[in-house]
């Protein structure tokens, strides 16, 4: 495992499952909810992902299980593969409250040796900017599907890097500021710190991160082989509609 995953690791197997229920509820609520209702925790792209009864599709960095396991409620073969075994005890408990099987890998997804298995390849949601090589990521999203396979990847619009402050909280003012062109690698706080540390006063363990353009992740994807169907960029999903928020790529494996 590389240095940026070995540091990733660390920052995600810290206190995440405790946000987990934080956020989203004990086991047995989140299982109940997401059993009545598992379209609704898919709707922003379950239109993309087609039909899933009896597809075979892995969410990758897929976290708590909050994606998969509505999947599996919907008849897919889901297996997540994310490096924090933290999120993998939460999502198997949910997965156990709601009666269905996934399957977790806890491993650096780099670290794969998968091929040609899947219909599907899901991501969304903080995803790219745990790699500093995308070419290597996409490559392996590629071998892992199937011929025909479809990706669906969801992420951040990269827009984001010339924002001084990445994540606003509300009230708080948008400034510019970030370099859109820097290929640095930052230190950057795992997704929930300001929410488990709101008073500052708890020494978290930091991600490393590289952010990337629009242009690196198309090129990306379309030089290991990918057929691109559709590049959708959405606004924020707070206050500020007026600029990009996310963007979510669909493309094919043709051969
Ligand atoms: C922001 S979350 C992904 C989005 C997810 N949909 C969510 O909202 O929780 C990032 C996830 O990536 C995982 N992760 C980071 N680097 C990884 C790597 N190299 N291989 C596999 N999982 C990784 C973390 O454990 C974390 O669960």
């Amino acid at each position: 495992m590389n240095n940026q995953s070995k540091t990733n690791k660390e920052a995600w197997s810290h206190r995440a499952k405790e946000f987990w229920i934080k956020d989203l509820g004990e086991p047995q609520t989140v299982a109940k909810d997401m059993t009545k209702r598992p379209k609704y925790y898919l709707r922003r792209h379950i239109d993309l992902l087609g039909e899933v009864n009896q597809k075979s599709i892995i969410n990758i960095l897929g976290s708590c299980g909050k994606k998969a396991i509505p999947l599996a409620l919907l008849g897919a073969n889901v297996t997540i593969v994310d490096i924090s075994e933290d999120n993998k005890e939460y999502a198997m408990d949910v997965a156990r409250e709601a009666n269905v099987d996934i399957n977790f890998i806890v491993s650096d997804f780099l670290e794969l040796n998968t091929y040609n298995k899947y219909d599907l390849a899901y991501l969304e949601g903080g995803i790219l900017h745990y790699f500093s090589d995308i070419e290597k990521v996409a490559k392996k999203i590629y071998s892992l599907l199937k011929r025909e396979g479809k990706l669906v990847l969801n992420d951040f619009h990269p827009f984001r890097k010339v924002l001084k402050e990445r994540n606003i909280f509300k009230g708080e003012k948008l400034e510019l500021g970030g370099d859109y062109f820097s290929s640095e690698l930052e230190q950057g706080e795992v997704a929930y710190e300001r929410i488990l540390n709101n008073k500052g006063d708890e020494e978290f363990p930091k991600c490393l991160l590289r952010y990337w353009t629009m242009g690196e992740i198309i090129t990306a994807f379309a030089s290991v082989g990918f057929v691109v169907e559709k590049l959708i960029e959405g606004p924020r999903f707070d206050e500020h509609k007026n600029i990009p928020g996310e963007f979510t790529l669909v493309a094919t494996k043709k051969e």
